[in-house]
């Protein structure tokens, strides 16, 4: 993705007061930049949920502008709606009308002129064409989780919001899910998801957005991110307890406890050449003896929960 493309969600100083006092979000600032997945992460609470609602028009902001391609969500509703599609976290669909019937309504509800070309390759990319003409009542789960993103793309949208699209589902549909989604991108929809599986994030996002109490705590680009907690410790318990390190492994960086008994190496998980073997050969050479090791990863996970307690 070009990072000089413009953004095609900008949100400036956002804030949310449901009406009984309690502030849901704070001051949102956030550039979804087009063709991008972006991964909303955060505790229950956080404002994911609330954040969409209001780009979506769901929920009234208290102060704070939304650009949807330009279009205010606010001044300039129905244009900035009609380039949304949204996959609700709760599910809700009317159970007596049957797959193909629900979404050629919605596409209508949207002012979108009838396209079965469309409507039926749509349905094909989400294996619901054998489905179409089947009551939504009678679906399994997962199918009815098909049938709401395939509501949410009825009318062509350009950008998709999907909130929580795996909660409850098992790991086949989630990789489903998973294509799916990189499908859409390839067809140049934008997609902002939320979801509380990291490696979720970690197999899809191309940027992660983490919220807290109502704020956006930090938001990155994946492969940095990974980059900066791609970080592993191997600790070396030794034989016996040295004073000094050999001159021959200053190179390893390694650090020694004030006790003399354990080595600390840290190193790039993402770098191949990690540098453990010539550590090991060097070692022997320097007859320093180890009786025990033992490694450890800051993973996405330990990063996430520290952010969001700080
Ligand atoms: N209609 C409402 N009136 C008052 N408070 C609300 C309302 N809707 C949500 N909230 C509160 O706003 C906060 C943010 O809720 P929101 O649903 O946006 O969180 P979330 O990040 O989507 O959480 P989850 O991961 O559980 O879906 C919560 O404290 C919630 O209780
Ligand atoms: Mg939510």
């Amino acid at each position: 993705m070009n990072p000089a493309e413009p953004s095609i969600v900008s949100i400036a100083s956002l804030s949310k007061s449901y009406t009984n006092g309690f502030q849901a979000l704070k001051s949102i600032n956030l550039e979804i930049r087009k063709g991008e997945i972006l991964a909303l992460l955060g505790p229950n609470g956080a404002g994911k949920t609330t954040l969409i609602s209001i780009i979506c028009g769901l929920v009234n902001p208290s102060s704070g502008t939304v650009l949807v391609a330009g279009h205010d969500i606010q001044k300039d509703f129905l244009q900035s709606r009609k380039m949304i599609g949204l996959v609700p976290q709760e599910l809700s669909v009317h159970a007596f009308e049957t797959v193909l019937d629900t979404v050629n309504f919605t596409r209508g509800l949207f002012g979108k002129p009838p396209n079965p070309q469309y409507i039926e390759t749509l349905l094909k990319s989400l294996t619901l064409w054998d489905k179409k003409d089947s009551m939504i009542m009678t679906l399994s789960g997962g199918m009815k989780r098909r049938v709401l993103i395939a509501k949410a793309l009825a009318h062509e949208p350009k950008v998709l919001f999907l909130d929580e699209p795996t909660a409850g589902v098992d790991v086949e549909l989630r990789k489903d899910m998973w294509k799916i989604v990189n499908n859409l991108r390839s067809s140049g929809v934008t997609i902002i998801l939320t979801t509380h599986y990291i490696e979720e994030a970690e197999e899809i996002a191309d940027r992660i957005g983490i919220m807290s109490k109502g704020d956006i705590i930090l938001v990155e680009d994946k492969n940095i991110l990974m980059r900066k907690l791609g970080k592993k410790q191997l600790t070396l318990s030794l034989l016996k307890p040295i004073t000094k390190l050999p001159v021959a492994l200053k190179k390893y960086k390694l650090e020694l406890s004030s006790t003399g008994i354990e080595l600390v190496y840290t190193y790039d998980t993402k770098n191949k050449e990690n540098g453990i073997t010539h550590l090991l050969d060097d070692l022997k050479k320097a007859k320093i003896h180890f009786v025990d090791l033992d490694t450890k990863q800051s993973s996405l996970e330990e990063i996430f929960v520290q952010l969001v307690q700080e």
